[in-house]
């Protein structure tokens, strides 16, 4: 099963169970949301509606979501993680209740991808000193004979110190080559593809709860760990999500296998975030995506600083437009990439430069990292990548 396939095996299950498909998949929060700077999980763009703001195409959606996360960036590179990824996600708006968002879930999982039921586990939450436990999952999974981990924080999800929350179920895939053994919190071999949360507290300032005017049901399934696993692949990145990269990425530059990883990821992640209309800065938005160049960059230059990201195919950055439905042209992203390569390649130098000064020669203190910054413009992590502590 290629990926559109897994998109509109999923997205059309929950259609025939009276769910709207939902559009706006863009990685800017919704106007007026200034939480986060992008969009971090599907369920996002829905708070107001997860609040009980009547939605306008009714109370059951499913929605497939561009997300980035920065909190995993030293993760890039392992069989899982990546920077944007998208989230195959569904919603009961104060309609059905856990337990039913469970039983389908199962079923999508076990007679629509195929997946042996032997493959799978579950964890459920076991409650604490405010929330008992969420008995009704326990059941569900019982019943499908899934065995089930009890945790206490890794069932609980929120998006942030205030706003909604609620205990979750997370559904495990086996990926291991002997026979599924030990548990999700113990063996990495598990790994999670299906977050089911019964969204239905606030959390408050102080860091109370209180109940939020409906039981919301919200689920959230990795795109690209979904497809790894079905195609049987050993990382996301040798699925087919990847195969333009693979095919052309060690082409262009002789590094090792983290290394292409990384620079995949990070150039695919750069390349959305630039469609979605974000530009290089030093605030806000265009810093983490200046962060995730210079990142990639220092890869890119580890060995060998004449490379640059000139030697890019138009036809990479096409087909990541065209996967995320991005309107941008091809060539205004490249110019981009590279206005900003030459920037850092300008910056390093001097930053080189008056590193040489004789001022610079011993350990930097605070007092030289303040003074390198508001005198000459340079950043106290690229200071750090010319000069380790
Ligand atoms: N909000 C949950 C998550 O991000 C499910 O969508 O995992």
């Amino acid at each position: 099963m290629n990926t559109e396939n897994v998109v509109r095996t999923f997205v059309e299950y929950f259609e025939e169970r009276g769910h709207r498909r939902i559009t706006g998949s863009t990685l800017m929060p919704p106007p007026g949301d200034d939480s986060v700077l992008f969009t971090t999980s599907g369920m996002h763009p829905l708070t107001p509606y997860l609040e009980g703001r009547p939605h306008p195409l009714g109370r059951r959606l499913v929605n497939v979501q561009r997300c980035l996360r920065t909190t995993d960036l030293e993760e890039v590179g392992d069989p899982t993680h990546l920077t944007v990824f998208e989230m195959l996600g569904s919603w009961s708006l104060g309609d059905y209740e856990g337990p039913q968002s469970l039983r389908w879930g199962y079923d999508l999982l076990t007679d629509g991808f195929g997946i042996d039921p032997r493959m799978i586990y579950a964890t459920v939450f076991g409650g604490d000193d405010r929330v008992g436990p969420d008995t009704s999952s326990l059941e569900v999974w019982g019943e499908a004979g899934v065995p089930v981990e009890l945790t206490v924080e890794d069932n609980w999800w929120d998006n942030g110190p205030t706003g909604p929350c609620g205990p979750d179920s997370e559904i495990f895939l086996w990926t291991g080559d002997t026979p599924p053994q030990s548990t999700p919190t113990q063996d990495e071999r598990w790994v999670e593809v299906w977050n089911h949360v019964t969204m239905r507290f606030r959390r408050l300032d102080d860091g109370s709860l209180v109940p939020l005017p409906q039981r919301n049901v919200d689920t959230g399934m990795g795109l690209e760990r979904l497809v790894s696993l079905l195609q049987g692949t050993s990382s996301v990145f040798e699925s087919d999500v990847f195969g333009l990269w693979r095919l052309l990425v060690p082409g262009l530059w002789d590094v090792d296998e983290t290394s292409q990883r990384i620079l995949s990821d990070h150039l695919r992640s750069a390349v959305v975030v630039i469609g979605d209309g974000v530009l290089p800065g030093n605030t806000g938005r265009g810093y983490v995506l200046r962060r995730l160049m210079r990142r990639l960059l220092t890869v890119l230059w580890r060995e060998d600083p004449t490379r640059t990201l000139g030697d890019l195919p138009d036809q990479l950055i096409r087909h990541t437009l065209d996967h995320f439905r991005q309107d941008m042209g091809p060539m205004a992203v490249r110019e981009i990439l590279l206005e900003e390569e030459r920037r850092f390649r300008r910056l390093l130098e001097r930053g080189r430069q008056i590193l040489t000064r004789p001022r610079f020669q011993g350990p930097l203190d605070e007092e030289d990292l303040h003074y390198l910054h508001d005198t000459h413009g340079l950043p106290r992590d690229l200071v750090r990548s010319l000069r380790p502590e």
